[in-house]
């Protein structure tokens, strides 16, 4: 052991997590489930109202970006939190609920923060797994796993990386099963699929939603996300949280992002008719691959996962290895038909040789 201050035991213990950034510019980004066209030019144009040194010299201020959130959400502005990213949503949610030794559970394979989170505070975590042959959830196992004593569960709907959703009656399940654990259900892909728990907030007391501006919005530099829930638990998780994690940027650009709806709706329906193109291709191809709700699929590449994701990159296509939790699985975010129509002529080119 090393001199000096000693890290805590659950520091020490926890997995490593090395997300693969850099050298990303100037290529065709299909490896992070990004927004492919970048955000709306109404969002650029608020944000360099605000560069100027007077706006840049206070600390921030919620109040408009709160008020204005709320409305487009439909909620309360005391009903939500603004976050950095919903990755700060998962961390404030983790303070707020879970000491040393508490029992958390997940899914795998689904978003490394809930795992990252959970065992920095020192959580005890979980996990079950996607049902093998189509990666839909396991609502009846999953059920039996949840103990009286579990303090938070953490799912995403759809999830990442199998694309597969939960069906509204199942998370009602979950959430009457575990009526004393903080579930969360965070919806970063919402937009691609319309299923939200989000009016429930006030429904049943043990319910988080979360969302994100880093997805479909093309916002994911500017880290800003929401955590809902009912106002209580609103009330303690803002307890837990540092007053200005969310930059005056970040904030602006959230509101000019939901004023221009328009934007998202069009790179949705850009988005969903890609995903179909992309399955022809997969088709064509006879690569099997997962049926997704979100702006990603998941498709089987065997044993040349990893060779494939290679020689894409050497073509200046990036995708995301995934054979690590699901045997020869990859992910390609779905961007635009073009994009896709890209992806797959190279991909095609690469599978036949
Ligand atoms: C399920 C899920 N939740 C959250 C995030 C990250 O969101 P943010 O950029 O808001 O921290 C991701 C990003 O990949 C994700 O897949």
């Amino acid at each position: 052991m090393t001199e000096g201050p000693q890290p805590r035991e659950a520091v020490r213990q926890m997995a490593p997590y090395h997300p693969p950034t850099g050298g990303r510019a100037g290529k065709l980004r299909l490896d992070f489930n990004e927004n492919t066209v970048g955000c709306s030019p109404k969002v650029i144009e608020a944000i360099t109202q605000y560069l100027t040194a007077d706006h840049l010299t206070v600390y921030p201020e919620y109040v408009d970006a709160m008020n204005e959130l709320a409305a487009f959400f439909k909620v309360k502005p005391e009903e939500f939190a603004m976050t950095n990213g919903t990755d700060e949503a998962i961390q404030v949610l983790v303070n707020t609920y879970i000491d040393d030794g508490d029992d958390v559970l997940i899914m795998r394979p689904s978003y490394a923060m809930y795992r990252f989170y959970s065992e920095v505070a020192g959580g005890v975590v979980r996990e079950m797994e996607y049902r093998k042959d189509d990666l839909s959830f396991p609502i009846d196992k999953f059920l039996d796993a949840l103990r009286p004593e579990t303090k938070l569960v953490m799912l995403a709907n759809p999830n990442n990386p199998t694309g597969t959703g939960i069906k509204f009656e199942d998370i009602r399940l979950i959430l009457e099963t575990a009526p004393d654990a903080a579930v969360l259900i965070d919806e970063a892909y919402f937009e691609f699929c319309g299923v939200t728990a989000l009016p429930w907030i006030n429904k049943y007391p043990n319910l988080f939603v979360s969302r994100t501006f880093s997805k479909v919005y093309g916002m994911a530099a500017m880290r800003c996300g929401c955590i809902f829930s009912n106002k209580d638990n609103v009330a303690w998780m803002r307890k837990a949280q540092s007053p200005y994690s969310v930059n005056m940027l970040a904030a602006v650009a959230a509101r000019a992002a939901v004023r221009d709806s328009d934007y998202v709706a069009r790179y949705v329906g850009e988005v969903l008719a890609a995903r179909e193109l992309a399955y022809f291709g997969l088709d064509k191809l006879n690569i099997p691959y997962f049926k997704s709700q979100a702006n990603f699929i998941l498709f089987q590449a065997g044993d040349r996962a990893i060779p494939i994701r290679d020689a894409l990159r050497d073509r200046g296509v990036l995708i995301r290895d995934r054979s690590y939790e699901i045997p020869g699985c990859v992910r390609v975010t779905i961007g635009t038909r073009d994009q896709v129509q890209r992806f797959l002529t190279e991909l095609e080119s690469l599978w036949n040789k």
